[in-house]
């Protein structure tokens, strides 16, 4: 009989934390059947594990237990008979279904995401990310000189980030009129809602030239799209009335994202805000999907997830102020600033 701490026994404590060891297989199950897209062969009734297999050019026996897996996290569910079906939380897996998570969990469990969450201990050792470690490029020079890579990220960014920033922006007041600067805005999927849902702005999509989709979304008019290609290390476009950076500081250290912020300052007119969509670290031991994501953000880049606090400081030393911060019912809020 083994002594307990806490009421928990030695016995106990091993086979929780073997278990907690286990859990990169319920990414490595959930990445699988979105690559394989398992869930579009799902509607309203339940199918059986053959005809998804059938479909989906998978081993029968092998699906069911990966779908298997699956149901006891409430993606999938199988039935009593056996069969398989999407759950309301699965939804997100089909290709079709909005905001689809398919690309995003395909992109988020990539095969360099993984490698360089497998060496995490380097970047624990040396404070640095491990991805330049094993691959001898940073992150997004990676991502820029990599045609199937840009592909798999900027395809996945979209999916990945859409619905959460689509819970904040329901959250956030943007300015009637003037012009909203994406900065970093990637394809524009983000820009896009912006100006469909407020139609006094004007938007200016702002990445690096090989990021930019080269043609506006065909539901927003001429006249209110514009695409600008540059660095935002070195300027942004100017005269913005609103800069929106979306995942954009955690992928920068304190330094480099008060470069960023400086530019922005410089560029804004005159009673211009910075929206900053990102996530904001809580104290507490909660589940918090922040401290996944700044995992994230050590192992590929120089970047962190930040308290509001050290949002605070970074804005103070770009000649900024932290006005407020707006929580959304996801995993951003909206960390709002204003020149000082
Ligand atoms: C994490 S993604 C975020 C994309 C988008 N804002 C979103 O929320 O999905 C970071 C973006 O920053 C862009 N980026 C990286 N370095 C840049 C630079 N030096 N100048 C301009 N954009 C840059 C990338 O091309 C990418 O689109």
């Amino acid at each position: 009989m083994s002594s307990s701490v806490g009421g928990v026994t030695p016995e106990a404590s091993t086979v929780y934390l073997i278990s907690e060891a286990h859990a990169y297989l319920k990414a490595a199950a959930l990445r699988a059947v979105a690559q394989l897209g398992v869930a579009d062969h799902l509607g309203d009734e339940p199918r059986p594990v053959e005809e998804l297999a059938e479909a989906t050019g998978t081993n029968a026996a092998f699906l069911h237990r990966a779908l298997r897996l699956l149901s006891t996290n409430g993606i999938f569910r199988q039935e009593d008979d056996g069969r398989f079906s999407l759950t309301p939380l699965g939804q997100g897996l089909r290709t079709d279904s909005r905001y689809s998570a398919r690309w995003g969990v395909v992109m988020s469990t990539m095969h360099t995401h993984w490698s360089s969450a497998f060496e995490l201990g380097h970047s624990l050792r040396t404070g640095q990310p491990s991805f330049p470690a094993l691959f001898g490029e940073r992150y997004f020079d990676h991502v820029a000189g990599n045609a199937e890579a840009g592909a798999e990220f900027h395809g996945g960014m979209g999916s990945f980030s859409g619905a959460a920033r689509r819970l904040a922006l329901d959250e956030y007041d943007f300015p009637a009129t003037g012009t909203v600067v994406d900065v970093g805005g990637g394809t524009g999927g983000f820009l896009r809602d912006i100006l469909l849902e407020n139609p006094g702005l004007r938007g200016v999509l702002f990445d690096q030239a090989h990021v930019l989709p080269g043609e506006r979304p065909r539901d927003v008019a001429a006249e209110r799209w514009s695409e600008i290609s540059g660095d935002f290390f070195v300027e942004v476009p100017a005269d913005g009335d609103l800069y929106v950076l979306s995942y954009i500081t955690h992928d920068w250290s304190d330094d480099e994202c008060v470069r960023i912020l400086r530019n922005c300052r410089k560029a804004m007119a005159p009673g211009a805000r910075i929206a900053v969509f990102d996530a904001v670290v809580e104290p507490g031991n909660e589940p918090d999907d922040a401290k996944l994501l700044d995992l994230v953000m050590m192992m590929l880049v120089t970047g962190k997830e930040r308290t509001a606090d050290e949002f605070g400081r970074i804005f103070d030393q770009a000649g900024l102020r932290l006005s407020r911060i707006v929580p959304a019912d996801g995993p951003l809020s909206v960390v709002e600033a204003v020149a000082v």
